[in-house]
């Protein structure tokens, strides 16, 4: 499927993402060194860090996973949220993503 990335310095990336190897976005922008290192998924994939917040830009035409507790209570903590944010670490590569736009927020 293809994935829409717009990087911190607001740079656009049409990437293809694997729907078989259970990654989620968090994971897809460290695989095409979309963001510094250092400065996403710090904790992992953990759900407790947020560096990997993004904003969705087309929620509408996307099937997206609902957010779970850990995520919830992360984007209460976080900074810059705004109601399109998510946890890309809790977002997992699916078919119903294809043509997700999302954009990384700001490094905390
Ligand atoms: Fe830490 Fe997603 S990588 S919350």
């Amino acid at each position: 499927i293809k994935i829409t990335i717009i990087d911190r310095e607001g740079e656009k990336h049409i990437v293809d993402a694997p729907t078989d190897m259970n990654m989620n976005i968090m994971e897809l922008v460290r695989a095409y060194e979309l963001a510094p290192e250092g400065t996403i998924g710090i904790c992992g994939g953990m759900a407790m860090c947020a560096s990997c917040q993004c904003y969705v830009l087309n929620a509408e035409v996307v099937d997206l996973p609902e957010m779970n507790p850990d995520e919830e209570a992360m984007l209460w903590e976080a900074r810059n949220v705004q109601d399109n944010s998510r946890l890309g670490c809790q977002i997992h590569i699916s078919e119903e993503l294809d043509g997700l736009e999302v954009e990384l927020a700001p490094a905390e």
